[in-house]
C-alpha cells in the first residue's frame, strides 16, 4: 500500500531528511586520505543525536552502524571500518535518520582527493541521473517513468544501472511501498499522487550491472570489480515533479 502523506507528515519527513543533509555536509568536510570510516560513523551518530534524531540504519535487520560507507567497486551497504581512505578512490556515504516517528534517507558518492576522469564522469552521470529521476516523480506519472528516465540517461554514457536493488517509499518505515527501480519501461507500476514520499537512489556501475554480497552479509560489490556510484534523495511527489526533502531547503 502506498501512503499519501499530509503536509504535517511531509514536514516530519523533511525534518529527518534535514538532519541527514546536515550530517552528509559535515562528513563531506572530513573526507580526505587517511581518515577512517569508523571515525565518520561516530561523528555522524553524535550529530544525529544532537539534533534529536536516531540513526535509522543502526539495528535495522541487525545492521551494526549509523552509516553505510562503500568504496570503489562496493555498490552500497559497506560497513564502516578502520581502513584509511586513499587518494584517488571514491566513497559512497549513505545516511538515514528517524525522528518524530518518520524517516529521512540520502546518499552521495565523494571523490577522495584527486580522482581519474573516468571516475569523475561516473559520479557526475550518477548524480545527474538522480535529478532526472526526481523530475519524473510527478503527479500523474507512474513509478516506472522514474526508472525508465534514469536507465535511459545512464546507458547513454555506456554505464549500467543496478537492477537487484531499488529505491523505495519512505515515511513511518525506512522502506515502504512502492519499490522504485532504476530501470524499466515507462508507464508501469502505481500512479504517483501528490504527497507520496520516495527515496530515489540510482546505483550506477562503470561496467556490468551484476552484483554480489560479501560474506559479511551486507556489503554489495560489482561482479566485474569495476567502480560503482550511488546518489539518493528523499522527495515528495508534486505536480511539478519531485520536491527534494533532503537538501536543507524549506519551500512549503
Ligand atoms: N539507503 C539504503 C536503503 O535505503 C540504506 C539501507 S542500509 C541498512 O536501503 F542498513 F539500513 F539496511
Ligand atoms: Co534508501
Amino acid at each position: 500500500m502506498v501512503h499519501i502523506r499530509s503536509q504535517r507528515e511531509v514536514d516530519f519527513i523533511r525534518e529527518s531528511s534535514r538532519i541527514v543533509f546536515n550530517t552528509l555536509n559535515m562528513l563531506e568536510k572530513e573526507i580526505k586520505p587517511g581518515v577512517k570510516g569508523e571515525y565518520l560513523d561516530q561523528l555522524a551518530e553524535e550529530l544525529i543525536h544532537s539534533e534529536g534524531g536516531e540513526p535509522a540504519f543502526k539495528g535495522y535487520m541487525g545492521y551494526p552502524s549509523s552509516l553505510c560507507i562503500s568504496f570503489n567497486h562496493e555498490v552500497v551497504h559497506g560497513i564502516p571500518n578502520s581502513c584509511e581512505f586513499r587518494e584517488g578512490d571514491i566513497v559512497g556515504i549513505d545516511c538515514g535518520v528517524l525522528k518524530n516517528g518518520y524517516y529521512g534517507d540520502s546518499a552521495r558518492t565523494y571523490p577522495i582527493g584527486d580522482i581519474s576522469k573516468d571516475l569523475k564522469r561516473l559520479l557526475e552521470v550518477t548524480e545527474e541521473s538522480l535529478y532526472i529521476g526526481i523530475k519524473k516523480a510527478k503527479t500523474g506519472n507512474r513509478v516506472s517513468d522514474i526508472g525508465y528516465a534514469v536507465q535511459d540517461f545512464v546507458e547513454g554514457y555506456g554505464f549500467s544501472v543496478v537492477r537487484d536493488l531499488v529505491g523505495h517509499g519512505i515515511g513511518r518505515q525506512l522502506h515502504e511501498d512502492p519499490q522504485v527501480p532504476n530501470y524499466g519501461e515507462p508507464g508501469n507500476g502505481v500512479e504517483l499522487h501528490a504527497g507520496v514520499c520516495l527515496a530515489i537512489e540510482p546505483m550506477v556501475n562503470f561496467g556490468r550491472e551484476e552484483i554480489f554480497t560479501k560474506p559479511n552479509g551486507w556489503t554489495i560489490c560489482t561482479k566485474d570489480g569495476k567502480p560503482s556510484a550511488h546518489f539518493e534523495h528523499t522527495i515528495v511527489v508534486t505536480s511539478q515533479g519531485g520536491k527534494i526533502l533532503s537538501n536543507g531547503v524549506y519551500d512549503g
